[in-house]
């Protein structure tokens, strides 16, 4: 009897003896099942909508391909995520520009590629854009990020008129900029944007986000500047452990689609179109990781320590955020087998735990474990410490596994190093 985990249908145990661990595993099944779920949910509420996946959560040619395919745009920050989506011929006219410090070089990027549109943070930035943009005889579609004074973290929030955050305008001083944008020619201003936090399962806080922004723009409107489009951000929380709850995107989308047409009858608004921005939500179920096991150290009454060949450097979430995450032994999985609660740690030279105290069946070195939901943040967050080189990433669709990023070698580890000419 087959006992290996499938992932995807796939069977991981074979996944890591022909691609080797430590190994990113994706499936293209899953990030259409839940870029489909956003999709649905919009449509079943009739609604004017677009989704900009958040390439920040994990990006390459291939993604973007998929993001393409589904007819979802994308949000880049950076000029590596913008030339990432270039080199996949991802259409430009859907792609969005965020950052709270945007390079010269990254406008002008934006401007060449002739972007979509760019999220404007400061006022600062308004200015540069619209300066560079004169000298490329060029206008820029525009949002505003607005810091709304709303701030959500996982389950709880917090409103209030003090804003401390170096994204966004300060919801008081927004009435300001637009007056001051009245003379920026090559800025054409449609809409909001806000983000209020990320791994958000509760609805309330994005429904609360709602109602500020659309006030907002009420008194814009009455300002004399009418907006078409405001965009509450990502944030749609993922279950971390096996029996977590999921945020529920088709219910939240029903009740914010409600709320804001409730809103704008009240306060005699269009409905204007709603931008989402899902990075985790996208992409974070798609992931896990395989890793073979080694060292097996017992501290007698303490602890039992599980090393993995990989660690902090292709998951620095558990030592950055405290993040938690649910791990399965591939090839024991019968419920049948002892079970005992150990400790992984990862083989940095640093006490870089993966998941403090989880019962798994008791493993031997040689064993592989998956670990869940890391589809998110933890190849776009990887680093080459301890010169560890970076896993590779395999596909999954259908029956079908390939490579999508390319394990890297010891060359490349070295590759960028240069030598002074006083030690030629
Ligand atoms: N839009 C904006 C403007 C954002 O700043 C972010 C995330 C997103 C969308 C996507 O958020 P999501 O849907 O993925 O929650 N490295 C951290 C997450 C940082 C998120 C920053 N901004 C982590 O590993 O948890």
């Amino acid at each position: 009897m087959m006992t290996n985990y499938l992932f995807s249908n796939h069977d991981t145990v074979a996944l890591a003896e022909k691609y080797g661990t430590p190994l990113y595993v994706i499936s293209e099944d899953i990030i259409r099942e839940n870029l489909t779920k956003i999709i649905n949910a919009f449509t079943k509420q009739n609604a004017t909508y677009d989704i900009n996946y958040a390439g920040k959560a994990f990006l390459n040619l291939a993604m973007c391909n998929i993001i393409k395919d589904m007819g979802v745009s994308l949000d880049v920050v950076s000029g590596g995520e913008l030339y990432t989506a270039y080199m996949a011929s991802f259409p430009m006219e859907r792609v969005c520009l965020h950052g709270s410090n945007k390079t010269v070089e990254e406008i002008k990027m934006a401007i060449e590629y002739n972007i979509g549109k760019v999220i404007v943070d400061s006022k600062y930035e308004l200015e540069l854009l619209n300066a560079i943009c004169e000298e490329h005889n060029h206008v820029m579609r525009v949002s505003i990020r607005v810091s709304p004074g709303v701030e959500a973290h996982t389950h709880e929030f917090i409103q209030t008129g003090k804003i401390d955050s170096k994204f966004g305008i300060p919801l008081k001083q927004v009435r300001d900029l637009f007056d001051f944008s009245k003379d920026l020619k090559n800025i054409n201003i449609i809409g909001l944007h806000c983000h209020i936090g990320s791994q958000i399962i509760d609805e309330e806080p994005f429904l609360v986000t709602a109602e500020v922004m659309l006030n907002l723009m009420k008194e814009l409107k009455e300002d004399g500047f009418s907006l078409t489009e405001l965009n509450l951000g990502g944030g749609f929380g993922i279950p971390q452990m096996r029996h977590d709850a999921s945020f529920n995107v088709d219910q939240y989308i029903e009740k914010l689609m409600s709320t804001v047409r409730r809103i704008c009858s009240e306060i005699q608004l269009e409905v204007p179109k709603i931008v989402v921005e899902p990075g985790r939500y996208t992409v974070g179920t798609a992931g896990i990781t395989l890793y073979k096991i080694g060292t097996v150290k017992e501290i007698p009454e303490i602890r039992k320590y599980v090393s993995v060949d990989g660690g902090m450097t292709d998951n620095p979430r558990p030592a950055l955020y405290g993040a938690v995450y649910d791990a399965i032994v591939a090839n024991k999985t019968l419920v049948s087998e002892e079970q005992e609660i150990v400790t992984i740690s990862g083989r940095c030279c640093e006490s870089d735990t993966l998941i403090k105290d989880i019962q798994l069946p008791k493993v031997e070195p040689g064993d592989i474990l998956a670990v869940l939901n890391t589809g998110a943040y933890n190849y776009a967050m990887s680093s080459n410490y301890n010169k560890i080189p970076r896993p590779a990433v395999v596909l999954l669709r259908g029956d079908e596994d390939e490579i999508i990023v390319r394990r890297e070698t010891y060359e490349d580890i070295v590759a960028k190093d240069m030598l002074p000419s006083w030690q030629k």
